[in-house]
């Protein structure tokens, strides 16, 4: 009754918008702040400026053997400073005030760079006082420069008596100069001054922005690492992977992935890595999505989080997308994930980050990825099953190196040996943190080594 009445009713006319969407202040701190939960975003945010705009610099061949595409990211600790500069195409004079006062709408929008939003480069302004951008292109003869007074824009973001309008307040805290420069050069610089001090002063901390950036930006396998050149290889031809020479305080080597051929699982147990295998992803149409790897190893427990490589993770313009997390629930047992080694690196422009970059955007394409991801991930969780089957068998040794690196004498080597498996791995696993390297616990080992001659008389 009520159905037939309401399919008698006329449908209202829908009238188009007539006046101009406001747009607040507001929307400076969602695009900052509130984006990044973790405040090391902005450096993956310059970082990945500083690849597309050194991509482009290759592409119109403006390198010579004397000048060779770098990023240089300067921790300033006692002045509170952070530079992050690469020698990319620049922002041309004519285009620099346009570019950078633009919110969205991104020039690279289509043209397969790592950004295309037109937003990641505020993502330093709820960090510091004051953001400074500077920049030329070639054929420029003069530097520009934009600086936004991020300390005067968090007061105007607060006080109800500021104007709500983003012009209003973008024109009070927004200044550009211009300086003469050498032509011929072409570089983009992000100045932070005064950067805040957050959770351990975090952003000015050398060691851990080297860190995060060995994992998320797109730099090289370490030359050290066995397996570097076959990934590159296979990672070149099949996911067009790039890799850019990103320094941190000058250091005369730049930073690498952090991939070396052994890691050590927990305190004494070491393991390393066996081989790598590749594995295409098709998308729902049939054409390729991704390209996969995981480097195998002897599946010996939960890898730590602070060695930068545990857990299957994404790569999206050969930058992390989401941390170690990301595909758990691709594992039927999610702990799994934290066994495994491997990345998948899109190659379709059906998979695309999400705004804030920590996972992909929700498409048929995305839940599509993590189907295909399960005979991988369950291939993987196999193989930590049956590692532990075995070690608690004990018909595997724990590979714990005690013959090279616990400086015993041959015959407390052969001791080791003679244990039965069993009590070799207990021996093994109980005394390995007295043995390591950096402790000198000398009653510890003259201990150990007594209870070992004492066991294999006994047994
Ligand atoms: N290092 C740089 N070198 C040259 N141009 C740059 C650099 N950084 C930013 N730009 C210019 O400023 C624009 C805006 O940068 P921003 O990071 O805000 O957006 P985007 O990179 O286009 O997209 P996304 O928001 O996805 O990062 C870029 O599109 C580019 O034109
Ligand atoms: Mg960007």
């Amino acid at each position: 009754m009520q159905n037939s009445l309401l399919s008698h009713q006329k449908a209202p006319t829908v009238q188009p918008l007539e006046t101009d969407m406001r747009v607040s202040k507001d929307i400076l701190e969602l695009l900052s702040t509130a984006m990044y939960p973790d405040p090391l975003a902005l450096y993956r945010e310059y970082i990945q400026n500083a690849a597309d705009s050194v991509e482009e610099a290759v592409r119109q061949n403006l390198y010579s053997p004397r000048t060779a595409p770098r990023i240089d990211v300067v921790i300033d600790v006692a002045n509170r400073n952070v530079r992050i500069r690469d020698n990319g195409v620049g922002i041309s004079n004519a285009d620099f005030v346009q570019t950078l006062t633009s919110i969205g709408g991104s020039s690279k929008k289509g043209k397969g760079a790592r950004g295309f939003r037109g937003v990641g480069r505020l993502a330093g302004l709820g960090f510091c006082q004051e953001v400074v951008m500077r920049s030329k292109s070639a054929a420029d003869s003069q530097a520009y420069q934009l600086s936004w007074d991020c300390k005067k824009l968090k007061h105007l973001l607060r006080d109800p008596s500021c104007s709500d309008d983003l012009n209003t307040v973008a024109r009070q805290v927004v200044g550009i100069t211009h300086t003469p420069a050498k032509s011929g050069d072409h570089f983009f610089e992000v100045e932070l001054k005064n950067v805040v001090r957050f959770r351990n002063d975090l952003l000015l901390n050398e060691v851990e922005v080297s860190a995060f950036l060995s994992q998320v930006a797109p730099v090289p396998f370490s030359p050290k690492f066995t397996f570097a050149e076959e990934l590159e290889t296979q990672l070149k031809s099949q996911a067009s992977l790039q890799t850019f020479c990103v320094f941190i305080n000058n250091n005369s080597e730049p930073l690498y992935r952090p991939f070396q051929d052994e890691f050590e699982v927990r305190k004494g147990l070491k393991d390393k890595f066996s081989g790598v295998e590749f594995f295409p992803i098709d998308g729902v149409s049939g054409d390729r999505d991704a390209l996969g790897w995981v480097l195998h190893h002897g599946y010996l427990g939960a890898i730590p989080e602070r060695l930068g490589i545990k857990g299957l993770r994404l790569r999206s313009g050969n930058i992390q997308i989401g941390d170690s997390k990301l595909f758990e629930q691709a594992f039927i047992e999610t702990r799994f994930n934290s066994w495994s080694v491997g990345e998948i690196h899109t190659t379709s422009k059906n998979l695309l980050p999400n705004g804030r970059r920590d996972a992909l955007e929700f498409n048929i394409h995305s839940q599509n990825l993590l189907t295909k991801l399960l005979p991988l991930t369950k291939q993987i969780a196999g193989k930590c099953r049956s590692s532990s089957a075995a070690r608690v068998k004990g018909d595997v040794p724990a590979p714990i190196p005690y013959e090279k690196e616990w400086g015993l004498d041959d015959s407390d080597v052969k001791l080791i040996q003679s244990l039965a498996p069993n009590i070799r791995a207990s021996f093994l696993q109980v005394m390995g943190p007295i043995f390591s390297k950096t402790r000198k616990d000398f009653h510890g080992r003259k201990a150990a080594l007594t209870i070992l001659r004492r066991i294999t008389k006994e047994s």
